[in-house]
């Protein structure tokens, strides 16, 4: 039975319906601001994200802050039983206080300083910067505690990784890696294996993160800048917890990139929340486009042990970014919206309310055109959603029962792309390895908790992890555990080859005791060309119903066997006749090792197999047409599936049961077709 938690802000146990929101920019007509209400009102918009990028307008000079037009909005929203999910404005910063204060600036890696424009480049360390949101922080939250329509704190906007070279980070790195290596510069240098080149640090002072040749370095580096962010995020939200306790502290992720490790981050937030831009009929393939995205909200999910999270962005139609810009279809953003709440979003909220007259966004996506009423496209579809998400009260704070766990771990990631892309190059796809792992659960409507290297195993039956390259403290011996106590586990080509300073292992891949546990040892891997492939034949009796062959691409690995059962062989290369698939028993479990990067049809049939072995749970027990996805969402009260069609064309389904569509009120058919980039939320 799925866990049941907590709307995000108790005191409104809905579905979140609204989008950033600048009435900063319209300061001049305040008539926008009424007319806002009324179509907010039109479009079942009920939170609005408020004053992201206002600084100037909040303290249009140093010390004097205007909260007038703030109080303004925010009793209008509560007028309209609207909510605000209020901003601090450190997103971008005030040209006040870039001239008084030049070390908010951030500095590139030659020394030069940054000229003040752009947004989102702040020095984190800056102890002005930190000090000025601090005052205004504290004021936002003084002034607005007791306000009705203060739902969700919106703190800053997309915290990013980006460098910052400058003195005050250097010593904040620096006092940083002092106490992560125990003030031992011995020991430094070791996991830096500085010697190499004739790097060795003979003082602290000297250590500065450019040298991209020491690659222990670059991940501390990556972990100091997630520690500083979320340093710098603590300091900021220190005053809205102290005088809004009640009040629910999120600051937008992008969990698409590998910027910051936001599974470090989750633990510091109440509520997860991310902005999410899929490039809908971009990539020729809606389908793989869905998954993907799917499995970025799975992460969302997954980040605080499934409390359900808020898709903070979304576009209505389409972002200014990519180079062929695809408006979405009709459907679509129900479709995509709907598909955030069925992996565990309680909102769907957009970037942007309305469209700005100038500069970098005004032609991206908005509910409210320039043409400034409802009669778009954009608007009423819009509306569609608003519609939608009033009937899913049932839905909030529903769980996802996930029996699956893919391992997906932003340090590994940075270790991929530094130390082992220095072999494997573009091959490295750590995340469309990932999600070619991923699709086949999608495909079968398999619910997936996607986790990293320091979440707990016990709970799951099957246990995915794709190119575990780095092993950070206590995975191998977490996942020996695991598999010995009869869990099943998959690893891959690229596994357990560096610990966490990307110092490589001895003794042979993979390394760190799990060479006895997959019963393998990985003596080398060849890399291919895009147009290059290796066949993969299956052994008889391999006891997961594959036959024939498949291909292997971009990397296969030469493994012994020791100990393991050989389920498959790869039929090509140098290596023919080499173990592309085995399968040991380690305890009461079982451990498989994949020797090569598989094709998809490949993936898809052996879990396939492990879905049918393992019973693993489906959201509904039907074959799902291709391109159809079925997520389920539940409590001890009911079980809420979402059927997804994202193909642009109609999907026929044969159900099980008797179901009722809870968007429409209505009884579903046995028998039914599915609209192209149609939806529907099915409850017994
Ligand atoms: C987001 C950002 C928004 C807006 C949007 C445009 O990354 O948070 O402020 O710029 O992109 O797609």
């Amino acid at each position: 039975m799925p866990k049941r938690f907590p709307a995000i802000n108790p005191k409104f146990p809905h579905v979140l319906h609204g989008g950033d929101y600048n009435p900063d920019q319209w300061a001049r007509t305040p008539e926008v601001w009424d007319e806002d209400m009324r179509l907010l009102k039109l479009a079942g918009c009920n939170a609005m994200s408020v004053g992201i990028f206002a600084w100037s307008s909040l303290e249009p000079a140093e010390g004097q802050f205007e909260f007038g037009w703030l109080d303004t909005i925010m009793d209008k929203l509560a007028d309209h039983g609207a909510f605000a999910v209020l901003a601090t404005p450190s997103g971008s910063k005030p040209a006040w206080l870039s001239r008084t204060y030049p070390e908010v600036c951030r500095v590139n890696a030659d020394g030069t300083r940054q000229a003040h424009g752009g947004r989102h480049n702040h020095c984190r360390t800056s102890p002005v910067y930190r000090e000025k949101c601090r005052i205004i922080n504290r004021k936002l939250a003084s002034r607005y505690r007791e306000h009705s329509a203060l739902l969700v704190w919106h703190v800053s906007n997309e915290y990013n990784g980006g460098d910052c070279h400058c003195e005050l980070c250097y010593a904040a790195f620096r006092k940083w890696l002092k106490v992560r290596y125990n003030n031992d510069l011995d020991r430094l240098n070791h996991a830096y294996w500085s010697s190499f080149w004739s790097h060795t640090f003979t003082d602290w002072q000297s250590i500065q993160p450019t040298d991209r040749g020491i690659h222990g370095l670059m991940l501390d580096w990556e972990r100091f800048k997630t520690a500083q962010t979320i340093d710098f995020f603590q300091t900021e939200a220190e005053p809205l917890r102290e005088l809004t306790p009640e009040i629910p502290v999120t600051t937008n992720f992008m969990t698409g990139s590998s910027t910051l490790d936001y599974w470090a981050f989750a633990r510091a937030v109440d509520v997860v929340s991310w902005d999410s831009y899929p490039a809908w009929h971009e990539t020729g393939d809606d389908t793989l486009e869905a998954a993907r995205i799917a499995l970025l909200h799975d992460i969302n999910r997954s980040m605080k042990g499934g409390r359900p999270f808020m898709l903070m962005e979304s576009v209505p139609s389409i972002p200014t970014r990519g180079r062929v810009k695809k408006r979405k279809r009709p459907g679509m953003h129900l479709l995509s919206s709907l598909q955030a709440v069925a992996h565990g979003s309680d909102t769907v909220q957009y970037f942007q309310w309305r469209k700005s007259r100038g500069c970098m966004e005004k032609f991206h996506g908005a509910v409210v055109d320039h043409a400034g009423h409802e009669h778009t496209r954009e608007f009423r579809e819009v509306a569609e959603v608003g519609r939608a998400l009033a009937r899913l009260d049932r839905v909030v704070g529903c769980g996802v029962d996930a029996e699956v766990a893919l391992v997906l771990d932003w340090e590994n990631e940075w270790a991929l792309n530094s130390g082992a892309r220095v072999y494997l190059g573009d091959n490295v796809k750590y995340r469309q390895d990932c999600l070619a792992h991923y699709r086949p659960f999608w495909n079968a409507g398999v619910s997936v908790d996607v986790i990293d290297q320091t979440c707990d195993l016990g709970a799951y039956r099957l246990v995915v992890a794709p190119m575990v390259y780095m092993l950070r403290p206590g995975f191998a011996d977490k996942l020996a555990q695991y598999i010995e106590a009869g869990g099943t586990a998959l690893m891959t080509y690229w596994s357990a080859v560096v610990d966490q300073s990307d110092l490589c292992f001895l003794g042979g891949v993979p390394g760190n005791g799990l060479r006895q546990v997959f019963g393998v040892w990985e003596e080398e891997s060849q890399s291919y060309f895009p147009h290059e492939s290796v066949e993969v034949a299956m052994a008889d009796n391999n006891g997961l119903e594959m036959r024939g062959s498949y291909k292997a691409v971009d990397t296969c690995s030469v493994v012994h066997p020791e100990g393991c059962k050989v389920l498959a062989t790869f039929a090509g290369d140098y290596f023919a006749g080499s173990p592309a698939l085995t399968v040991n028993r380690h305890g009461k479990g079982k451990a498989y090792y994949l020797a090569g990067r598989a094709e998809d049809a490949f993936l898809e049939a052996f879990y396939r197999a492990q879905i049918k072995q393992l019973s693993l749970t489906r959201a509904i027990g039907i074959e799902l047409p291709e391109g159809v996805s079925a997520q389920a969402r539940g409590d001890d009260t009911g079980q809420y599936v979402f059927l997804m069609n994202f193909n642009d064309a109609p999907a026929k389904l044969e159900l099980d049961a008797a179901y009722t569509d809870l968007l429409t009120g209505g009884k579903v058919a046995a028998s039914l077709t599915l609209a192209p980039y149609g939806t529907m939320v099915l409850s017994k």
